[in-house]
């Protein structure tokens, strides 16, 4: 007589069920939070600049002003869509359902732009060569997650497809851990006489590895079969 074999409770769980159980600790969330309102504060910083530009900025500043204002029409189709970005991002990440919706499509159309337009800004790159090399890591690493994210998708691989999409905006949300690098190299450059030319890069370097660490680290750890 055939054995009549019964499935388990995890089997007979769906993907939304045991997505429910991966809740990021307080510290990630408010990390995320802070990383989105960050991104918002960049774009409409730069759009500021753009619209009114300051006479009284200090000289560092004003000289990235306007070295940013001499190909203001790439850095506006860089920012505007890495803006919509970070606004969707919360939408896919709490959203109850985790089935495919709206969120899902959004991002994967803007993110092809804000890594496509990622590469040609670094081609002005104000950290020079140490800045492009984190860009051509980091970002080639973000369309990656973003491409295998989409395959997932295609193939109805629900759970695949967010975990690489989660592995995508932890990568993106790199450029936000950027800017208090940037503000402490900043800040400290009196002391240290070190230029933006100089420290572009290094924070770079250390805004997308702290990222892209931590989300590969929580991945991993919630993730993994
Ligand atoms: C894969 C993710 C991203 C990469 C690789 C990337 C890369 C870059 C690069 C290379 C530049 C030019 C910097 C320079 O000339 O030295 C730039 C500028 C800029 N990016 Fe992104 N970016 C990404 C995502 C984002 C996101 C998510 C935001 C905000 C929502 C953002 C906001 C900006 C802003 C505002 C500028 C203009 C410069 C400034 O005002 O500081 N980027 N980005």
């Amino acid at each position: 007589m055939s054995k009549v074999v019964q499935p388990s409770i995890e089997a007979l769980r769906s993907p939304s069920d045991s997505e429910r159980t991966r809740v990021a600790p307080l510290w990630l969330r408010l990390g995320f939070w802070i990383c989105v309102l960050i991104g918002v504060g960049a774009v409409a910083r730069r759009v500021i600049a753009f619209v009114h530009p300051s006479n009284s900025a200090p000289p560092e500043l004003a000289a990235l002003d306007k070295a940013f204002a001499s190909h203001a029409a790439l850095t506006l189709a860089h920012i505007l869509p890495a803006l919509l970005f970070v606004l969707v991002t919360p939408l896919f990440i709490f959203r109850k359902s985790k089935e495919t919706g709206w969120p899902d499509y959004a991002l994967f159309l803007l993110g092809v732009v804000v890594g496509i337009t990622a590469y040609a800004m670094s081609a002005y790159s104000v950290g020079g060569w140490v800045e492009r090399s984190a860009v051509l890591v980091f970002n080639t690493l973000f369309l990656y997650s973003m491409f295998r994210a989409y395959l997932y998708m295609r193939r109805g691989e629900l759970l695949l497809k967010r975990q690489w999409l989660l592995r995508a905006i932890a990568i993106l949300l790199g450029i936000a851990v950027t800017r208090p690098v940037m503000g402490i190299f900043f800040a400290t450059s009196p002391l240290t006489h070190i230029q933006p030319s100089q420290f572009f890069g290094i924070a770079f370097w250390i805004g997308f590895s702290t990222s892209t660490l931590i989300g590969e680290f929580w991945l991993r750890r919630n993730y993994s079969q």
